[in-house]
């Protein structure tokens, strides 16, 4: 099993590009399933979840060839299968985002529950809810689901929760439904307007993406497009933090702003200097970090996929900083590996009370999710020592090599 050892590293500087955002490859891959033309997807991050979904898709019969660095190019016109495996399902959640697909496309779909993960249940239950307004039957038995459907047909579905991967799912469902289907209190993440527009773009007819009342009306047909995956929100925001945490001075580059105003708000609270140019954010870190208080909500709130960069920032800023995390019932795996380092955390249910340190110091921690073996990697570049990261497979599923990019602005970081 891989390891990544962080040594404490001078203050990070230079440019840094970001890749395409695993959060909105992964959902347009599954929406690949329903063209009957060619698909070109460019931009796409070099991750292990976008290989496991390009497996998933290749077993269900489509045809997926990687014609160069980020550029996918598949074929989704002869699906002859509609069941995925235990095993590419555990390898990665986001493979249930074939379900909506598979059901609208040929009426019917299996795959095994999505099994739970570090930072929660993940409940599947707002899913099944708009598969089933829609006509949609549900079986489950020994821990398969299978959904069947002669023909979709639209309906207005609430979400009571503003479900990222059940807007998806439901959206992707209701492209070729029959009538119109809207989808209330639905999602507004940056990854499902990019979404609404690759559906859009095969000839669906998607209104409303990006607020929380999505209007689908179905189509008989879906072709081909050309498609590039929109960047990273969240690994620009990993890149932003490693500026503040070593006080260095980092150049992100391939941004979009807008999709990061909560993390640009609090990393200038801190105290850090953010200069927003077109698609490039840089960031000059300060030499006394102030503690601040976050609360991760759904978009466009504080994202709780930075919830664990931002605590272990935190973690050496002056003062005392409250994070409170709404979106997962148990997203604190991290707080135990800081504390390893010298961090002073106590967790009090869903908030987390963070006492700022002078100094952290190394020691041989683990990964529980990627964002959390981001933030292990962060509080690193400052730990006296050696950090030894080991579970590295997690990271692997969200950056694209993270070390060489981190090692790009000096960071003292390698594999082994
Ligand atoms: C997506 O997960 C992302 N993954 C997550 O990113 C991200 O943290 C999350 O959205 C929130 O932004 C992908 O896009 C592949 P949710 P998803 O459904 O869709 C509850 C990362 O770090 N819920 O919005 O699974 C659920 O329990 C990953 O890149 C239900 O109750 O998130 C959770 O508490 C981690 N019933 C909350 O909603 C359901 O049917 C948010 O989950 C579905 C969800």
């Amino acid at each position: 099993m891989d390891k990544i050892m962080v040594e404490k590293s001078p203050p990070l500087r230079g440019n840094i590009r970001v890749s395409g955002a695993k959060n909105s490859a992964l959902p347009i891959l599954a929406a690949s399933l329903l063209g009957t033309e060619d698909i070109i997807l460019e931009d796409v991050p070099n991750l292990k979840d976008v290989d496991v979904m390009c497996e998933v898709l290749s077993l269900l019969g489509a045809k997926v060839e990687f014609l160069d660095e980020g550029i996918i190019k598949i074929n989704s016109a002869n699906i002859d299968n509609y069941e995925t495996s235990y095993e590419l399902m555990n390898k990665a959640r986001a493979s249930f985002l074939v379900m909506g697909p598979l059901l609208t496309r040929i009426g019917k779909t299996k795959t095994s529950l999505p099994g739970g993960c570090a930072i929660g249940t993940r409940p599947i239950d707002l899913h099944l809810k708009g598969f089933r307004a829609m006509g949609a039957e549900i079986d489950v038995d020994h821990g398969n689901i299978g959904a069947y459907a002669n023909k979709l047909v639209g309906d207005r579905i609430y979400l009571d929760f503003p479900s990222v991967g059940a807007t998806e799912n439901i959206m992707m469902a209701a492209v070729m439904a029959e009538g119109e289907t809207i989808l209330d209190n639905a999602a507004m993440e940056p990854e499902i307007v990019d979404l609404a527009n690759f559906l859009n773009k095969l000839g669906a007819d998607v209104k409303g993406a990006g607020t929380s009342c999505i209007r689908i009306r179905g189509v008989k047909e879906l072709g081909g497009a050309t498609h590039s995956i929109i960047p990273d929100r969240i690994e620009a925001g990993t890149f932003m933090v490693a500026a503040a945490i070593t006080k260095g001075d980092i150049l992100v580059e391939n941004v979009i702003t807008s999709h990061i105003k909560p993390v640009i708000a609090k990393l200038r609270e801190v105290g850090c200097e953010v200069y927003e140019n077109g698609d490039r954010v840089r960031v000059i870190g300060t030499q006394n970090l102030k503690a601040t208080d976050i609360k991760t909500l759904p978009y466009p709130g504080f994202p709780t996929d930075m919830q664990a960069q931002f605590m272990a920032l935190m973690s050496v800023s002056e003062g005392t900083s409250v994070v409170i995390e709404t979106v997962f019932e148990n997203r604190f795996m991290h707080v135990d590996e800081l504390k390893r380092m010298g961090a002073n955390i106590k967790i009090d249910g869903r908030s987390a009370i963070i006492q700022g340190v002078d100094s952290l110091m190394s020691a041989p921690v683990r990964a529980t999710d990627l964002r959390a073996g981001a933030a292990l990697v962060l509080v690193g570049l400052v730990a006296d020592g050696i950090t030894e990261i080991r579970d590295v497979y997690h990271i692997d599923r969200g950056y694209e090599s993270i070390e060489e990019k981190f090692a790009s602005l000096g960071a003292k970081i390698y594999r082994v």
